[in-house]
């Protein structure tokens, strides 16, 4: 049977104000975009996302954790095969740490074939007295500082459908097509990380799971399995743009739900989760895993109502709250929303992004983060669901393979005037390669405790 929720179609949202959207120029050729959009394929199958569902149902209960990362915002310029591999190796090298380290199975996610559209704190910058459309992201206009670059072009929409189709194309050739398997597991160690300390940590790990994989063998089990041959990596962007997650979104033909075939979960951001909001009705409907960002000014009753219309029947899987309060303020706000949503007797799937609320702008003028701050934000997240009796069940970083000089500190201790040398982010700083290997882990510390 069906289970659409009350009142909903893939276009009620309209009925709702909708936060953070392009001022298009011309509705003409934004309507030939979405007429073209909804009759191409889906990205990825309501199959796909119904396990992944399944897989975040065991993270809300403490049997598996999630691990959510990539960039702050996909640049189309980047979408490159080197690109792709990078992000997917240091994710699967964090996965194999938490699982191995932390014993338990990870769901790998990324931010990654879709991450193409942003929130922004104005409509408009100024720049010596020049008022120009703000950036939104490589699916709406272009960050450079020009009236040509920042007029929105809906045909930017459709280039983002292509190149979240040939990023998708690419991981899923290199997640079942051998290079995600165990048995290369000290490939996925990049030179620049190898020479490092926590490179050689992993280095010595991956020499152990190999032996393990050799002893299995000589014993005659087979390591042609999926479970060690293959690994699944699923996508997730936040839900920004509602006209192109509506041409996305079809009907399932096995169980006549419908899904948001952009990705297999979307999240909604701090800025546009308004329980009467455009996006809250949008995504309160289709039946991917949903995730909602929650920072430190929420309000009980708010978030309340919130889990209620996003997951009425409580279905555990369905919903995903990401907390970003930043290090100051989680003492004083994880605890009454755990305390209160326990007693509700809410199935959630609690996550920690200790990036969002912990930037801040270093003496030479980047927009950087903390390595320890960031830590420490993880660090009390654990502590206080452990204190709470509630479920620490993933995490959330803005991340890269690469080796950038974006987030300050770690155990290279990249310092504020060190930032400038390869710092390559559009939008938020990212954790690098070595960083992201760090908070691996220690998390796979916190995970096994
Ligand atoms: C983001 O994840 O890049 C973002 C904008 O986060 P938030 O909505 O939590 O500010
Ligand atoms: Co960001």
């Amino acid at each position: 049977m069906p289970t659409t929720q009350k009142n909903w179609s893939k276009s009620s949202w309209k009925n709702h104000t909708a936060l953070q959207q392009p001022i298009w120029p011309d509705q003409l050729a934004v309507d030939r975009v979405l007429a073209d959009l909804s009759t191409l394929p889906p990205l990825v199958f309501a199959g796909e996302i119904r396990s992944l569902k399944q897989l975040l149902a065991q993270a809300s209960r403490g049997e598996a954790f999630l691990l959510q990362g990539g960039d702050c915002s996909e640049n189309f310029s980047q979408v490159t095969a080197p690109n792709i591999r990078e992000t997917l190796k240091i994710l699967l090298q964090m996965a194999v740490v938490l699982t191995y380290a932390g014993g338990k199975p990870v769901i790998k996610m990324g931010r990654i074939a879709g991450q193409f559209a942003k929130p922004r704190s104005a409509d408009m910058e100024t720049i010596d007295g020049v008022a120009l459309p703000s950036y939104r992201g490589d699916m709406v206009n272009k960050a450079e500082f020009t009236p040509e670059a920042r007029m929105p072009n809906p045909k930017y929409m459709l280039k983002g459908y292509n190149m979240a189709a040939s990023t998708l194309n690419l991981l899923r050739a290199f997640t079942r097509g051998g290079f995600g398997s165990l048995q290369r597991v000290q490939a996925w160690n990049q030179e620049f990380v190898a020479q490092s300390p926590m490179g050689r940590s992993y280095d010595r790990m991956a020499k152990q799971i190999s032996q393990a994989i050799k002893f299995m063998e000589t014993i005659g089990i087979s390591s042609e399995t999926p479970q060690i041959n293959q690994t699944q990596l699923f996508t997730s962007h936040e839900a920004l743009l509602l006209q192109y997650e509506e041409a996305l979104t079809r009907v399932d033909s096995i169980t006549g739900d419908w899904y948001d075939c952009s990705a297999h979960m979307l999240w909604i951001g701090e800025r546009t989760r308004q329980v009467d909001g455009a996006h809250v009705e949008f995504l309160r409907g289709v039946h991917n895993p949903i995730g909602v960002k929650i920072g430190p000014s929420y309000d009980l009753d708010d978030v309340k109502r919130l889990i209620q219309t996003l997951n009425p029947a409580n279905e555990p899987g369905r919903l995903t709250l990401i907390t970003r309060f930043g290090l100051k303020k989680i003492e004083k706000a994880l605890s009454p929303l755990l305390r209160e949503m326990k007693k509700e007797g809410f199935n959630i799937v609690w996550s920690c992004d200790p990036m969002h609320a912990n930037t801040y702008t270093a003496t030479s003028g980047h927009k950087t983060r903390n390595f320890n701050d960031i830590l420490s934000e993880i660090t009390c997240f654990f502590e206080t669901h452990w204190s709470e009796g509630t479920i620490p069940g993933g995490v959330h970083f803005e991340m890269t393979g690469n080796n950038v000089t974006e987030c300050t500190g770690g155990a290279h201790n990249i310092l504020d005037e060190e930032l400038a040398d390869n710092y390559l982010t559009s939008c938020d700083p990212r954790l690098n390669a070595e960083q992201s290997l760090e908070v691996a882990f220690q998390i796979a510390d916190m995970i096994r405790s």
